[in-house]
């Protein structure tokens, strides 16, 4: 028997019908994006592996376990994580971080405000709202002029603006400081101290986590690690150092002053090594277990370790397929209706239909025929499933008199349309109501 092919495990098709969901989609994140000033930025879906392992972070569960290597060869000295090679992009930030390095953007303008929409890959074991290639539409904001409270706050509020406009609701914020790089450290110790007490409590991946990443035992979801965390007193705020503190107050106070409403989460700490100071999380509950809508914070140092200029940055992730499951059951409609449709009612006239077809499409008229014209009645329902506003019937009649016969679908109005000499006519009649 002939091998059927599947769509890879975590991966989708997105047919026709459902494009009209993405591309309205996508439309209304241009055009919001567009009115907090973010221009466009695409880069390629594959970068060098290392890239990403050197921002996310080597214990990141992403770089850990969920790159999609491409022809990874590992160097003999490599061990674990394979560093050499590309890999397909499990999030877009590093790599605008290396195109705005790359690019010298810092020297364009004080501040880069970019936003992208794409496909992110990430080896994940698949299930409802977690896939292997999924989509995400972020913005970036980096540059000299990105450190401010106001930044923080307008990056925050565009994402929850974001998901207003596209209908979703009863979405949660949950937002947090992670201080300065330096107190960042300071918490790290401050987490060893408390926690050290309780390492056998804690879950084997947690046991690990101590020494490499302290921070992820805090949203861990095994129920025992909750207990723990829950009875540990988390006002870590105390290591932080003034400077950290007041930045994220003026940057709750901006958020209030926009009317956002938001809860201040100490577990939340994001999975990325890159963040500092602000970090976010938008969840939806009516999604189970994977609830995340989007996520995003500070990054102030990335720019420069990956060698660029001392600069801060800020930027959020939203999941576009996470955002299509809690809209629910999206319209299955066609995203583009065609102008016409042409019924050829004798296999003779074919070749005729064919050459009108080319000369409307040419003209600038979405026109679709059938190369294998059934009867009327067939015709006709190939020109309702393409959305046709009009029907062109073209028959042994018509041809005798030069003309072509012209339904309006929608009112069933019908008449005749000279073509003998030229197509002027029928080509005004339409592109009239467009
Ligand atoms: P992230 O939290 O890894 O952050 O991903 C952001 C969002 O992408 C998630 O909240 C979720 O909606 C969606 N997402 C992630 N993984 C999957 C998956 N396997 N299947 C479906 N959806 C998924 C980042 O990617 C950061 N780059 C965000 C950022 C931008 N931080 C600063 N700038």
């Amino acid at each position: 028997m002939t091998k059927q092919f599947s769509v890879p495990r975590g991966t989708n098709d997105i047919l026709p019908e459902n494009i009209f969901a993405w591309r309205s989609l996508e439309d209304s994140v241009r055009k919001l994006v567009h009115l907090y000033g973010y221009q466009e930025i695409r880069t390629p879906i594959f970068e060098e592996t290392e890239l990403f392992a050197r921002s996310m972070g080597q214990t990141s569960d992403v770089v850990q376990k969920q790159m999609l290597q491409l022809a990874a060869q590992p160097k003999p000295e490599e061990t674990g994580v394979v560093l050499s090679g590309l890999a397909l992009r499990p999030e877009a930030t590093a790599a605008v971080v290396r195109a705005y390095i790359e690019n010298s953007l810092d020297k364009k303008e004080p501040l880069s405000k970019l936003f992208y929409i794409g496909p992110m890959f990430r080896g994940e074991r698949p299930q409802k709202g977690r896939l292997r290639q999924f989509h995400q539409v972020g913005v970036e904001a980096l540059g000299p002029g990105s450190a401010s409270p106001y930044l923080d706050a307008e990056v925050i509020a565009l994402a929850v603006h974001l998901l207003e406009a596209l209908g979703v609701e009863g979405f949660q914020l949950k937002i947090n400081n992670l201080g300065s790089l330096d107190d960042k450290k300071n918490l790290s110790k401050w987490l060893r101290e408390k926690l050290g007490g309780r390492l056998s409590d804690l879950c084997s991946d947690c046991q690990d986590r101590f020494e490499r990443n302290v921070f992820r035992i805090l949203d861990c979801k095994n129920p025992t690690c909750r207990e723990v965390i829950a009875k540990t007193n988390l006002n870590y705020q105390e290591c932080f150092s003034k400077e950290s503190v007041e930045y994220f107050s003026k940057t709750k106070e901006a958020l209030s002053a926009l009317g956002i409403s938001y809860q201040e989460s100490m577990q939340l700490v994001r999975g990325l090594d890159y963040y500092t100071n602000t970090v976010f999380e938008i969840t939806a509950p009516s999604l189970g277990s994977q609830d995340a809508l989007g996520a995003g914070g500070r990054y102030n140092h990335l720019v420069e370790e990956l060698g660029g200029a001392k600069v801060d940055a800020i930027g959020f992730a939203l999941g576009i397929e996470r955002i299509l499951l809690a809209l629910g059951e999206t319209k299955k409609v066609l995203a583009q209706p065609m102008d016409a449709f042409l019924v050829v009612l004798a296999p003779t006239l074919l070749s005729k239909a064919f050459q009108l077809v080319n000369e409307l499409r040419q003209s600038g008229v979405s026109v679709d025929m059938s190369y294998h014209p059934g009867s009327l009645k067939s015709q006709m329902r190939m020109a309702n499933k393409q959305g046709a506003r009009f029907v062109i019937l073209l028959g042994e009649d018509e041809d005798r008199k030069g003309v072509v016969a012209v339904k309006n679908m929608e009112t069933g109005e019908q008449k005749e349309v000279n073509i003998k000499n030229n197509l002027e006519e029928l080509i005004a009649l339409l592109n009239g109501e467009k």
